[in-house]
């Protein structure tokens, strides 16, 4: 919720630093996908034992989350939030404590309205925002507030409005620092969203079976440019440790690990299996999750139902990158991914980081990969020479009034076959601030380029390009239909390093945009 004062050097890593201050996205355990709302002091106190002697705690998981089910309805007089003193008999502050003895930390839940989503009523935060936040943080001396939306869907809250006002009180009215705070809307909520919470649930609740990870892994591919500056979106918790497959259980770890997403665990951890005990304390699918730089991964190559997403580690443009390349199909699949793709020129070396070997040492051009069903390959990758991206897909831009809750036209992306990544983006313009916005536009030595946009209008509209804020010039662009894909190429110039580059419109409705191609002039 405030930006932590945890910095990237306590992680032991000497890379360049961020210029935010950090932190990772949460490690931890959360009662909800197993035990639902029979929890009590035994079960809580039985996972946080467990926790520390599978040696989870030792890997980096360190908060133990209570979810529904703890709770009595406020009183009226004292304003005091009640407990089941049957299944808490020694209390809430208790409970903190004694997961607190262990060495980790200690995680709460509530709603944004009065009632919770198990059916509990008069237990959320509504009217209650200053007198339940000193009472989780200060009083109870919990670190963590998972803060669920029944309640205030059944008020017809306004999300921003009642999510604002509750971080508000946490800043104004609690003594304890860092606190973390998770929304829990099921869908992406709006760009607001990372200024006050340090994760927010991006999808509805994740069941254990493979239908449930594969439409949640959609759901999330076009959203990585909204994780950034330690803020993530969350993939909801794990399933890892029950009765998915070996294989959907790599495709699971890897992807909630490349994509940055809060990692929970949410099976019995008391009784967990081998297989997915070592995959949960993968040291390097780790080390990809809590990387210093707190982004997400693109999709930058996609064959069929296969996806690559890559991301930096460590420094931005630096030589180490994380490679996932996943099968959400129901076969075996063999593809080529480009070295280009996944950001390099000349040779790299390929690190499997799941079966811990090298692969291959002097990848040039391309090189192979076979993915079993549902299954992940997943790779640390080091090469001298990054290469200069051409290509920006609109689907992985920045759009500042993206959201998925209101049912404004507001700019989003929406599958095309047609596109050349599979998305495209619908919606833009209309209103200076419904833009969307490449921000790491990379070039070597700066100069003149020809910018290519690929579009689709079926009709006469404008579009404001702007480069790193300068005063947007209006293209007019034409189009043959509303299905068709055409191309305008115009000049535009770029500094050396990173740029930004901005397309939309104040008046009207812009094209629809595929991607923009860049070349040197
Ligand atoms: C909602 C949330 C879940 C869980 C339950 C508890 O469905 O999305 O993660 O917290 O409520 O009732």
């Amino acid at each position: 919720m405030k930006k932590s004062t945890f910095l990237a050097v306590a992680l032991g890593v000497c890379a360049s630093l961020p210029s935010f201050s950090f932190r990772p996205p949460t490690m931890g355990w959360s009662s909800w996908n197993t035990f639902a709302l029979n929890i009590n002091e035994d079960v809580i106190l039985g996972q946080a034992e467990a926790m520390v002697k599978t040696g989870l705690a030792k890997a980096g998981y360190k908060y133990i989350n209570i979810d529904d089910g703890y709770f009595l309805p406020h009183d009226k007089e004292t304003k005091l939030l009640g407990v089941r003193e049957d299944r808490f008999p020694h209390g809430m502050r208790y409970v903190a404590d004694e997961i607190h003895k262990l060495g980790l930390k200690a995680g709460i839940y509530s709603d944004a309205g009065a009632n919770a989503c198990g059916g509990s009523k008069d237990i959320g935060y509504y009217g209650y925002e200053v007198e339940d936040n000193i009472l989780f943080f200060d009083t109870w001396d919990y670190d963590f507030v998972k803060v669920d939306y029944c309640g205030g869907r059944q008020l017809n809250l306004d999300e921003k409005e009642q999510y604002t006002k509750i971080i508000q009180a946490i800043r104004d009215n609690v003594k304890k620092k860092d606190v973390v705070f998770n929304i829990c809307r099921w869908a992406y909520p709006g760009t607001w969203v990372s200024d006050w919470a340090d994760s927010w649930r991006t999808t509805g609740d994740i069941y254990c079976a493979w239908p449930s990870v594969k439409a949640i892994i959609k759901e999330n591919l076009y959203l990585s440019a909204y994780t950034h500056d330690g803020h993530y979106n969350d993939m909801d918790m794990l399933e890892i440790g029950r009765t998915l497959s070996q294989d959907e259980e790599i495709t699971h770890m890897a992807v909630w690990c490349i994509l940055s997403s809060p990692l929970l665990i949410g099976c019995d951890m008391s009784q967990i299996p081998e297989f997915s005990l070592n995959l949960l304390k993968n040291k390097e699918l780790i080390a990809i999750n809590q990387d210093v730089l707190g982004i997400g991964a693109p999709v930058v190559q996609r064959n069929g139902e296969v996806y690559v997403f890559a991301k930096d580690l460590k420094k931005v443009r630096g030589k180490e990158r994380a490679v996932c390349v996943t099968n959400l199909s129901d076969e075996e699949q063999t593809i080529e991914v480009s070295v280009e793709n996944i950001g390099y020129e000349g040779n790299i070396s390929v690190r499997d980081i799941v079966n811990h070997k090298l692969v291959s040492a002097s990848v040039g051009g391309k090189f192979k990969v076979t993915v079993p069903a549902h299954g992940s390959q997943v790779f640390v990758t080091k090469g001298a020479l990054r290469c200069e991206p051409k290509k920006y897909e609109a689907e992985a831009s920045w759009m500042k009034c993206y959201q998925e809750i209101s049912g404004d036209k507001t700019a989003t992306y929406m599958p095309s076959d047609k596109s050349s990544g599979g998305a495209i983006v619908t919606n833009l313009g209309h209103n200076k601030e419904n833009y969307m916005e490449w921000k790491q536009v990379y070039s070597k030595n700066g100069g003149d380029y020809e910018m290519t946009i690929s579009y689709i209008t079926g009709e006469e509209r404008p579009l404001a390009i702007s480069v790193n804020g300068e005063t947007p010039r209006i293209e007019k662009l034409k189009g043959p239909n509303w299905e068709s894909v055409v191309t305008k190429t115009v000049r535009i110039k770029l500094n050396k390093g990173m740029n930004t580059i901005r397309l939309g419109e104040q008046d009207t409705w812009a094209p629809d945009i595929d991607c923009i191609q860049l070349s040197a002039i």
